[in-house]
Order: C-alpha cells, then structure tokens, then sequence
C-alpha cells in the first residue's frame, strides 16, 4: 500500500500495529547485519523504547548551539568543502576521533545491502564507539548531507538559512519515503513523504518553494512511535555548513 496523504501518514506513523520491515538476525557479531539487528532503528515493542532511549540520552548530553559553532568553523577552515563537516563534527562531540569510515557503514544501514566494505567500515566504528555513537552517526549521515546539498539547490531563494532549511525540508527531504509492515495484515506499506508533505488539503500552493512559509507541518522527520530524535540537532549542523556557503 502506497500512503500519499498527509493525515493517512500520520495515522500510520502513530499506530505501533505499524512496524519497520524486519531485517536478519543472525549476523556474525561486529558485522553490518548484526548492527541493524541491534539498534533503536529497525527494532519495535519494548526493545525499541530501551534503545531508543540510549540514543536520546546521548543527544541529551550535546549542545546544538555548538554544533552549529563548530560545523560553521570547521566549514571555514576547509575554505567551504563542507563533504563530511557534519559528521565529523558529531563525531568530535561523540567522542568518535575518526570518522573516515562513516559513509561506507551508512551505504548500508538503511539499505541492508551487506558487502565486506560495509562489514569493514562498521567494525572500524565499533572499535572506537559504542552502540548508540554508532548509530547516531549512522542515522545523521547521509540524512544530513542531502538535506545540505537540497537547500544549496534552493538557495536562490533568498530569506534567511534557518527558514531554507526548513522549506527545503518539506519541499524536497533528503529521505523520500519510509516503510513499515502491518502486523495484523502482512501489508508492505510505504509512506510517500515527498507526497504527504505537498498535501494540498495541508499545505496552500504546495509545490512553490517558499521559505517565508510559516511553520509547515512536514513529515520529514517522521512522527509518532519513532520519529527523529534529533531534528534540532540535524539543522544546527546543517545550518553551521550552510552559514559559510551561502
Ligand atoms: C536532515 C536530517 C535528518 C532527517 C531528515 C532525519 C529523519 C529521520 C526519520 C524520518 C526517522 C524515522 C524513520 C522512520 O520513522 O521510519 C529518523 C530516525 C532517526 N534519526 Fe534522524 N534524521 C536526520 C538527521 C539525524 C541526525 C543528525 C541524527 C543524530 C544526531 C539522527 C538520528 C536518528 C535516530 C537515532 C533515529 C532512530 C530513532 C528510533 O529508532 O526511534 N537523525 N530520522
């Protein structure tokens, strides 16, 4: 089933009869599988509200103003070659010194798509960090980087960085859709955000992209059972880069 609009989305969203699709089990320990296996992400039920609560009480502990700082520093010092500022920023704050082998790890995390550099790469983090780090910078990866790379695209429009951020997130997310498995049915379901955030019944002129909208109800970071932890975080990080390039 295909969800387009935007108050079927937020039923779905809400409804713990909604699940992430399952992934295996039985990945050797250190490896891409056994990762997905164990974080907040594809779990449900009561093991998701225990690691999702280790994952939230780190975030906890970093402050989103000196994201932006240092992202916005570290732009600079690179002369604008933002690629890998946010992570390695987040990582910084982790306490994760080397976060070189981030983007082979995260090529996989949603995907499931197992292949010895992925293997690699997420033993390379598990030697520095520990789960709920891991994840966190898995999560905020590619998520992070697209939404930059959609609000340089949008930049023309002029108004301020927080309110291109925050347009760009409803008018073009960096993560398309999301999936779910209904657990009385057995139904695929995939929630069509791109769709859901240009709802007519929702959103006034939905496909012109206009900053000076006012606070638009995007889906973008999900909503309800298991929505993103950590958006203040992703637009602190987000705008510190874009602060310097724009
Ligand atoms: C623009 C950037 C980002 C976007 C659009 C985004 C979006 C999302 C969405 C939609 C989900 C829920 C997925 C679902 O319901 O199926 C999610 C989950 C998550 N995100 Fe983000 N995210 C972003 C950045 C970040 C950053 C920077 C972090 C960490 C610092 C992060 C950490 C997480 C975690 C840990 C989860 C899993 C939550 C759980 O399992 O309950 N995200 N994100």
């Amino acid at each position: 089933m295909l969800i387009t609009r935007h108050a079927e989305a937020l039923v779905v969203l809400a409804d713990a009869r909604y699940v992430p699709p399952p992934v295996r089990q039985d990945g050797r320990e250190g490896t891409l599988a056994w990762l997905r296996a164990h974080v907040s992400r594809f779990s449900t039920g009561d093991t998701h509200t225990g690691r999702r609560r280790l994952v939230v009480d780190r975030l906890a502990a970093l402050d989103p103003a000196e994201l932006r700082t240092a992202a916005r520093a570290r732009t600079l010092e690179r002369d604008g070659d933002w690629r890998g500022v946010p992570t390695e920023v987040l990582g910084t704050a982790l306490g994760v010194r080397d976060t070189g082998a981030v983007p082979a790890a995260a090529n996989g995390y949603l995907s499931g798509e197992e292949s010895p550099e992925a293997d690699a790469a997420v033993a390379k983090l598990l030697a520095q960090a520990d789960l709920p780090a891991v994840t966190l910078l898995l999560q905020a990866h590619a998520a992070t980087e697209g939404l930059i790379e959609n609000a340089l695209r949008h930049a023309d429009h002029g108004g301020d960085v927080d309110a291109l951020l925050r347009e760009t997130l409803r008018h073009d997310p960096p993560l398309k859709a999301t999936r779910r498995l209904d657990t009385v049915t057995g139904d695929e379901v995939t929630i069509d955000l791109v769709a859901a955030n240009r709802d007519p019944g929702v959103f006034a002129g939905p496909d012109s992209f206009d900053p000076a909208r006012a606070d638009a109800p995007h889906l973008t970071f999900g909503h309800g059972v298991r929505p993103c932890p950590a958006p203040v975080h992703a637009l602190a990080l987000a705008a510190g880069v874009l602060e310097v390039l724009l």
